[in-house]
């Protein structure tokens, strides 16, 4: 299908550039064909003078059935939750068919658009189901970057949504509670994945990534996890996805306790704990898969004054990544004289 023309003041984020965009009297290359549109790609387009932009034009149908997933995804996991929470029997067939349709036509899909669908319902729905929502998405993706079977990611996914079904059962004031735990409150959130387990057993859910990914969410590397203290090989792939996607996606959200992280520090965090808390590989399938939803475009403020947008970012040095300034791109792996002091 042919591109569509637009002026720089019709681009919205997410649109994807048809083309590449050059400044004409020097061959400059400001931006490349396939690049995602977002708020400082506009600026600098702006900044270079430039009035128009070859789209993709199939933007709308690819946000249109963005949103439907997102939906589908939303109602099947609130009907669960509402099931459990109100002690009817749960049905998870619904779910997973929802999770096989979004895992087919991910390829598809607009994820930056899926981010900002999520961060909105973040507003109106309580943590925990959003969390579930995020960390599915997060899985899927981290599958994806592993090279598994289409039929295993739809099970990484699943496993990972519901990883926290288990917590609905605990007391609403344990769940509620904004402070730190006592020691015997935080011993009864530790049954979480083996309740976990029941529930999904009890539905008639008995797929092994589903379970383990469940029962294994809150192992580490290090042994030092529960509630079995495996460590390494004796963690399955399935848990230890869940396990980072979990923690990436709790740092990145407000919690009574603490405010969010931004992007940069979570991702250096991540990188940090490979081999402590997560596997050297699921950590880079992590950094590699989502750095570009969650840092690419991201305006960084850095230690020498300047400031600009986040191009690249190499996995293992997520903290340094390549920034664009107004008219270069500065490479932080190559500057440790320079740090990002603000993001
Ligand atoms: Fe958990």
């Amino acid at each position: 299908m042919a591109p569509r023309f637009l002026s720089v003041a019709q681009l919205q984020t997410g649109m994807v550039l048809a083309g590449d965009i050059i400044v004409s009297h020097s061959g400059l290359l400001l931006c490349s064909k396939g690049e995602v549109v977002g708020g400082p790609m506009i600026d600098k387009l702006r900044s270079w003078g430039i009035e128009y932009a070859a789209v993709e034009h199939n933007y709308d149908m690819r946000r249109e059935e963005t949103l439907e997933q997102v939906e589908c995804l939303r109602q099947k996991v609130h009907d669960l939750f509402q099931a459990i929470v109100f002690r009817r029997s749960p049905e998870l067939t619904g779910l997973t068919d929802a999770v096989e349709e979004m895992v087919i036509s991910l390829d598809r899909l607009d994820l930056h658009f899926f981010r900002q669908a999520l961060a909105q319902l973040k507003r109106k729905d309580g943590y925990t189901f959003v969390h579930c929502l995020e960390v599915g998405l997060g899985a899927l993706l981290i599958s994806r970057q592993l090279g598994c079977r289409r039929e295993d990611m739809v099970h990484h996914c699943l496993g990972a949504t519901l990883h926290d079904i288990g917590k609905l059962s605990l007391p609403r004031a344990i769940l509620t509670n904004p402070g730190k735990l006592t020691e015997e409150e935080f011993d009864i959130v530790k049954h979480h994945p083996a309740i976990g387990i029941k529930v999904l057993k009890a539905a008639g859910m008995h797929h092994p990534l589903v379970l383990n990914a469940v029962a294994e969410h809150h192992e580490r590397q290090d042994g030092l996890g529960y509630p079995y203290g495996r460590s390494c090989d004796q963690i399955t792939l399935a848990g230890q996805i869940t396990a980072v996607a979990d923690v990436f996606f709790a740092l990145l959200s407000d919690r009574p306790y603490r405010k969010a992280w931004c992007p940069l520090r979570t991702f250096e965090y991540i990188h940090s704990q490979k081999g402590i808390q997560f596997s050297h590989e699921t950590a880079d399938a992590l950094i590699d898969s989502l750095s570009p939803l969650y840092l690419t475009g991201m305006r960084v403020l850095l230690s020498d004054g300047s400031s600009g947008t986040v191009e690249k970012v190499d996995p293992r040095l997520p903290h340094r990544p390549s920034v664009r300034l107004e008219n270069h791109v500065v490479d932080l792996r190559n500057c440790p004289e320079i740090a990002v002091i603000s993001a």
